[in-house]
């Protein structure tokens, strides 16, 4: 049984025509790190905020192991301290005035939790989140990573049913953010506390969750694991939201369930492509990630094209081809990739067909 359900979950603030959230259902099971995913105002912290009440729901329901939290119906509202919940935000807000384990020991006074008790739970909590020496410090004495551990760490330490995580990495820098991301799944797998994450970090979400929920306009277009949103998009948003992808509209000349055989003007090629549609949508689009396209000769692939841009990238090179299908996007090795100008053959591994 899911631990935590949305049913059919809206909110309308008041002076706003569009609801910032509509038609949200969701159910995350114990232990699951679920991720909302989407761009700047499409609901991802209105439909935190209300998971943890601070925001009352205009539409639908929200249960915590079978118990209703809010019920727009009968305006049933369980207000955020009796819900047993751990928030952090963005700004992570942690006391200047206070020390690194008087932070985190917070909650647990709130509680009037013994003081041996603190003191214990503290220490552990300290060490589990990887500060074990800096229970002395103020948060003025620590990098922005450190401080993020403060308040996650208390946080955590009230024992939360479910955690609740508002784009915490954000403060932080490019190399800092990646590092933390791993302490977050470490974290998540010792604990197996819930987590509902919030972010617009495409790579952040794939890299972390169970599940991802990709939210446009209030409404979730498609939740799956990291790798069926990624590799099985069920519209042309997700798949250019989500990495970077070729987009080439097609025709499909041959229909089968799992498969359909793409037609390219000008090009005299067997190309199939996956799917997961119920019929011929209007514009079909094949999708192609760059990481799928295959460079040959000239004249030896299904198209030619000429390189127009090739970027190092470290371990690889991306190379942009100006085709007779537009520019194409490709991933080529760090040392044998096509420079400049060359006119070169392109393959891909098998495609993937959404509506247009
Ligand atoms: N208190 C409020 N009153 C009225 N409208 C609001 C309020 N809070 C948010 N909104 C609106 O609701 C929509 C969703 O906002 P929300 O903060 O949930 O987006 P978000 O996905 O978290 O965006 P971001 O990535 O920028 O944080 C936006 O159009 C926003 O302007
Ligand atoms: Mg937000």
């Amino acid at each position: 049984m899911a631990l935590l359900e949305l049913h059919q979950l809206e909110k309308a603030y008041d002076d706003s025509h569009v609801p910032a959230v509509r038609a949200l259902t969701l159910h995350i099971a114990r232990g699951e790190f679920v991720t909302l995913l989407g761009p700047s105002g499409c609901g991802k912290t209105t439909t935190l905020r209300m998971i943890a009440g601070f925001v009352k729901p205009t539409g639908g329901l929200i249960r915590l192991d079978g118990q209703v939290l809010a019920n727009a119906a009968n305006g049933a509202c369980v207000p955020p301290e009796a819900r047993g919940m751990g928030m952090v935000f963005q700004s992570y807000a942690v006391w200047p005035h206070m020390t690194v384990a008087a932070n985190v020991a917070y909650p647990l006074k709130l509680r009037r939790t013994p003081r041996a008790e603190i003191d214990r739970r503290v220490d552990a909590m300290l060490e589990l989140v990887g500060l074990g020496g800096f229970a002395k410090r103020f948060p003025s004495q620590l990098s922005g990573g450190q401080q993020q551990r403060v308040a996650l760490a208390r946080a955590l330490i009230a024992e939360p049913r479910v955690l609740l995580l508002d784009e915490p990495l954000s403060n932080l820098d490019a190399q800092l953010r990646e590092a933390m991301r791993g302490e977050l799944i470490d974290l998540h797998r010792r604990t197996g506390v819930t987590i509902v994450y919030v972010t617009h970090d495409q790579a952040e979400a794939l890299a972390m969750s169970d599940r991802v929920v990709i939210m446009q306009q209030g409404a979730a277009l498609q939740i799956g694991t990291p790798a069926e949103v990624y590799h099985r998009p069920t519209q042309r948003f997700i798949a250019e939201f989500i990495g970077a992808a070729n987009m080439l509209p097609c025709q499909v000349s041959g229909w089968s369930a799992g498969m359909a055989q793409i037609a390219l003007p000008g090009v005299d090629a067997p190309i199939h492509a996956a799917h997961a549609l119920d019929r011929t949508p209007d514009k079909p689009l094949l999708v192609v990630r760059p990481e799928q396209v295959r460079l040959h000769e000239a004249g030896a692939g299904w198209l030619d094209g000429t390189v127009l841009r090739r970027q190092f990238l470290g371990e690889a090179h991306e190379v942009s081809i100006e085709t007779a299908h537009g520019v194409l996007r490709a991933k080529a090795g760090a040392i044998d990739a096509p420079p400049r100008g060359a006119y070169v053959g392109i393959t891909w591994e098998t495609g993937w067909l959404v509506a247009g």
